[in-house]
């Protein structure tokens, strides 16, 4: 079904295409009775596989990762679909409209988009009058950037502000400071600027704890293309300020097996299947560092269980998925719960994170388990 609503989507432009499949559900989700239907066909045979991190219990470790509601405008529907959670954004202080079309280009030979989309968005207060109009059916992240005309040196000030603002509506807030396609926001992931923006969200979020009296945990959204010394000194930073987690990765400006493809060569952020080794090892060297201390959310180039499994394996605590959800449909979902589901039984364990520890303790039962489609 999704394969032939698919092949029609990807005849046209790829954002009209992103808008027609929003459009379309939104509607149907209106329907009387079709959110029930929806949620039935997602959750049948999908068992139930909870997980806590950064103190939050996640009915599932797989997530959707930022980007796709962007403004937080279908929380309900792409819940339906039986994701553990959802992450909204990323979101500015003030709307802007982003970069000139086109900014998003499907490589469907590669499974992989490049976007140059540049935070369209409609800015932190409209992010959450539809956040609370639609309620929150799981645990949302709220995901948060700074305004392109906002210059370097009070990139901070943005931070915090979206911070003060979307506080009290997120189960956790991510902080982007890896996408490539707002100039210098990649460079907040140098020590002296990383450890400025940490020390300040982290002072902020003392005071709205106490203000609120809710702790929301604060995640760092890094991106792929860092070196060895780089992963290092983020997780220094990260250790040092008490960051709740860190989300691994955005895009990579890299273009990974892709010398053939003429879409390659277009500017932006690359996602999708030529990523998913580039963030697993992004994962694995910080996991190194970290060694549990942080939680980690895996991201990039998770097409099926065997991949999330593989990025938990690294270090991972929670999954997300973006471009594997656009190639594969909703039903990539359920099937990475149920795969890994399979593996926690398998290994005669009581949950995943027990499963996870003991695969990563023991390479050859890791292949057994590994074994499992
Ligand atoms: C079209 C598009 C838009 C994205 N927008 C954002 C964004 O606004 N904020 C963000 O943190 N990541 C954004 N991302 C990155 C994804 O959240 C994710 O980190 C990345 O795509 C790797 O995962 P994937 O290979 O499963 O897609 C975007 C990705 C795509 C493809």
């Amino acid at each position: 079904m999704y394969k032939l609503l698919r092949a029609m989507l990807f005849r046209l432009d790829a954002e009209t295409s992103h808008r027609l499949a929003f459009a379309a559900l939104d509607l149907l989700h209106r329907l009387p009775g079709a959110s029930r239907i929806a949620r039935a066909i997602c959750s049948r045979n999908a068992p139930s596989l909870p997980v806590s991190v950064m103190g939050l219990t996640f009915p599932n470790p797989v997530g959707l990762a930022a980007g796709l509601d962007k403004n937080a405008e279908h929380i309900q529907p792409l819940s339906d679909f039986g994701f553990g959670f959802l992450e909204v954004g990323t979101v500015t202080p003030r709307p802007q409209p982003g970069n000139p079309r086109p900014r998003l280009f499907r490589l469907a030979r590669h499974a992989a988009i490049v976007n140059r989309m540049g935070f369209n968005n409609v800015g932190v207060y409209r992010l959450i009058t539809n956040l609370v109009r639609q309620g929150k059916p799981c645990p949302v992240g709220i995901n948060i950037g700074k305004n392109r005309d906002t210059p370097a040196e009070r990139s901070v000030d943005d931070y915090l502000s979206a911070l003060q603002a979307v506080y009290a509506h997120a189960d956790y807030v991510a902080v982007n400071v890896s996408s490539p396609n707002t100039p210098g926001l990649r460079d907040l992931q140098n020590e002296q600027d990383l450890d400025a923006l940490l020390r300040a969200l982290k002072a902020e979020q003392a005071v709205l704890a106490e203000k609120h009296g809710r702790y929301v945990p604060i995640a760092l959204k890094i991106a792929p293309d860092l070196d060895d010394a780089q992963i290092a000194a983020i997780a220094g930073r990260v250790l040092e300020h008490h960051f709740d987690a860190v989300i691994a990765t955005n895009t990579t400006v890299t273009r990974p097996g892709l010398a053939q493809e003429p879409l390659a060569a277009q500017a932006g952020g690359l996602s999708g299947r030529p990523l998913k080794t580039l963030s697993t090892e992004i994962i694995r060297k910080l996991h190194a560092h970290l060694r549990g201390r942080v939680p980690i959310i895996g991201v990039g180039g998770v097409e099926s269980a065997g991949d999330a499994w593989e990025k938990l394996l690294a270090g991972a605590d929670l999954i997300q998925i973006y471009t594997g959800f656009i190639y594969e449909g909703p039903r990539l979902v359920r099937e990475i719960v149920r795969g890994l589901a399979e593996r926690v039984a398998a290994a005669g364990c009581r949950d995943l994170p027990e499963a996870v520890a003991r695969a990563r303790n023991s390479a050859p039962a890791a292949s057994v388990i590994e074994g499992i489609s």
